[in-house]
């Protein structure tokens, strides 16, 4: 309960305070980190990646509204 919220509120701190910051979603079976970030869901993420190899890692990197804080998806 309030796990993923923490997870994105400690992000965001992180970034705020000027450090470089990502983010991973790692709930895989119910990734919802996105939603408290403000951003839609997206087909790529961990999940295609380590499932398929579909990406490059660094491809699966998405920036957020919060200057120095990217993401990378659970799906
Ligand atoms: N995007 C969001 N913004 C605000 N609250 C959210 C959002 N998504 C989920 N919540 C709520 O925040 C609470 C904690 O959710 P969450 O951190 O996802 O739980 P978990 O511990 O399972 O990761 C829940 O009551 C949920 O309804
Ligand atoms: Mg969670």
């Amino acid at each position: 309960m309030g796990k993923t919220q923490i997870a994105a509120n400690l992000a965001i701190a992180l970034a705020q305070a000027g450090k470089s910051t990502v983010v991973v979603d790692l709930d895989l079976g119910g990734s919802n980190l996105h939603s408290h970030l403000g951003l839609p869901n997206r087909h790529a993420g961990l999940g295609d990646y380590l499932r398929a190899r579909t990406a490059d890692l660094k491809d699966l990197l998405v920036e957020t509204s919060v200057d120095g804080l990217r993401f990378i998806p659970g799906g």
